[in-house]
């Protein structure tokens, strides 16, 4: 393990600094560079941040070259196996597996913050009936702060825990309710007697005009895909609710710009483009002309659902929800030509050099549209899915910023515009 600092010397003044070296739980060694522009005069320039650490965070692991994801040390195999999502939930939130009772006060909690204050009906009514979900959940996500706004002290370590409680509990009633505002349906409210994916089921699907049967294969399916998706350490939106957060902002706004970042097709918006781009190839025929397509540097065409920042081999979740794919698709009784042509063209992928050299690999959201397909779900509401489940990465990263806050988020940059310059007046431009 890396544990001596690192020397840098400047060739141009021969000065030296030592960089001291914080090797995180598994050894990753990272380099501590706050001395750097005091001492040396130097900026560092990382676009994308692709090489920088933005915080210690003790939530999620992830060994990108191995595959490895972990939720507070529990490999993610074993808890898509073993767990349920509110159970990660409350692992995630508070840093270990729950025992019964706090499993059942936890679950308690959750169940009864699922209500939301009627008139949050007006800001979803005064949207066009075809408005995108993801546009609707983020402006109305933000407008929470407006209802809570007696329980936002952001040093009462209880508001900050309600305000993380009440978020996880109401993203399923704001999204169900979302969607049925663009059906025509009338308001869903939450069945506190079911559980959290049965409930959120219940709102999305259930009509007035008839009893509607919860599927426990649906439930227990979307209860996977819940765990996949609940953390994944300093992504983007992840990154931009903590960045958010640093400014001392509420946590419904936090979560709302989260929602916002989590929205491009870089990021979450990946599920809704992965079945958008398998139903645009249609047929294995034309796999070739895509994977070429997404080869071309001047084609803007990527292959969605592939590919990720810091796995460079198979994504620990993608193997998981392949496999899921096929079971919940035999239990629902159902197929579906796209998880055929979705297997062929990782097939192709994977064979060819273009994709082996740059280990692109499918990611979670590269077969997760075809469960949710299956499920009843609209593509566009496939990110909202990825939103509920990773409001509580979200919080809990929050939540554990506020404990350990860090100065405010502030990145610089190398300026390239124009040196100094008078100005001149118009009648002389
Ligand atoms: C998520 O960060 C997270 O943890 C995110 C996430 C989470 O749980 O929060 O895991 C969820 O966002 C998953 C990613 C979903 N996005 C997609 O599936 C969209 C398609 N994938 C890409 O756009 C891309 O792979 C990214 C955005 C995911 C990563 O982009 P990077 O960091 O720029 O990828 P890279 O630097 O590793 O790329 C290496 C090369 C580049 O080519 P060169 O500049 O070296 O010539 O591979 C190319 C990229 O252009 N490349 C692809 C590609 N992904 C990368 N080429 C074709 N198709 C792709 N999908």
């Amino acid at each position: 393990m890396a544990d001596k600092p690192v020397v840098i010397t400047d060739q141009n003044t021969q000065k030296s600094l030592e960089l001291p070296v914080i090797a995180g739980t598994e050894g990753e060694p990272t380099l501590d560079i706050k001395q750097l522009p005091s001492e040396l005069g130097y900026f560092t320039y990382d676009p994308g941040f692709a090489s920088t650490a933005a915080c210690t965070s003790e939530i999620t692991f992830i060994d990108g070259g191995k595959g490895i994801l972990r939720y507070r040390g529990y490999p993610i195999e074993q808890l898509a196996e073993h767990s349920t999502f509110l159970e990660v939930a409350c692992l995630l939130l508070n840093g270990d597996l729950p025992d019964e009772a706090e499993l059942k006060a936890f679950e308690h909690d959750i169940t009864y913050h699922t209500m939301v204050n009627e008139r949050l009906n007006n800001f979803i009514s005064g949207f066009h009936y075809d408005a995108h979900p993801m546009a609707m959940m983020a402006g109305v996500v933000g407008s929470l702060a407006a209802f809570y706004h007696d329980k936002l002290d952001m040093n009462d370590p209880e508001h900050r825990m309600l305000a993380a409680k009440r978020m996880i509990a109401k993203m399923p009633t704001i999204a169900a309710a979302c969607y049925r505002y663009h059906m025509g349906w009338p308001t869903a409210y939450p069945n506190n007697s079911l559980d959290f994916c049965s409930r959120f089921l219940n709102m999305m699907f259930s009509v007035p005009a008839e009893p509607y049967e919860v599927s426990p294969v649906a439930a227990k399916a979307l209860d996977l895909l819940f765990i996949l998706h609940a953390d994944h350490e300093q992504n983007a939106s992840t990154s931009t609710v903590r960045l958010v957060g640093s400014t001392g902002a509420n946590p419904y706004a936090c979560v709302a710009a989260g929602i916002s970042a989590l929205w491009g097709p870089a990021h979450g918006g990946a599920n809704e483009a992965v079945l958008n781009m398998l139903d645009e190839i249609g047929d294995v025929s034309r796999v070739p002309e895509f994977i070429a397509r997404a080869k071309d540097r001047d084609d803007p065409f990527r292959l969605m659902g592939f590919g990720h920042r810091v796995y460079k081999n198979y994504d620990p979740r993608a193997s998981i929800i392949r496999k899921a794919c096929h079971e919940v698709l035999e239990d629902l009784g159902k197929t579906d030509p796209l998880l055929d042509l979705a297997m062929e063209l990782e097939r192709i992928a994977l064979e060819d050099e273009y994709f082996v050299e740059k280990k692109l690999y499918p990611n979670v959201d590269f077969y997760s549209g075809i469960i949710y397909k299956a499920m009843g779900f609209p593509v566009s509401m496939f990110t909202v899915m990825f939103a509920i489940a990773r409001t509580v990465g979200w919080v809990a990263q929050w939540l554990e910023q506020c404990e350990n806050p860090t100065k405010i988020g502030r990145p610089r940059q190398v300026y390239s515009g124009p040196a100094e310059r008078d100005y001149v007046p118009l009648e002389k431009r």
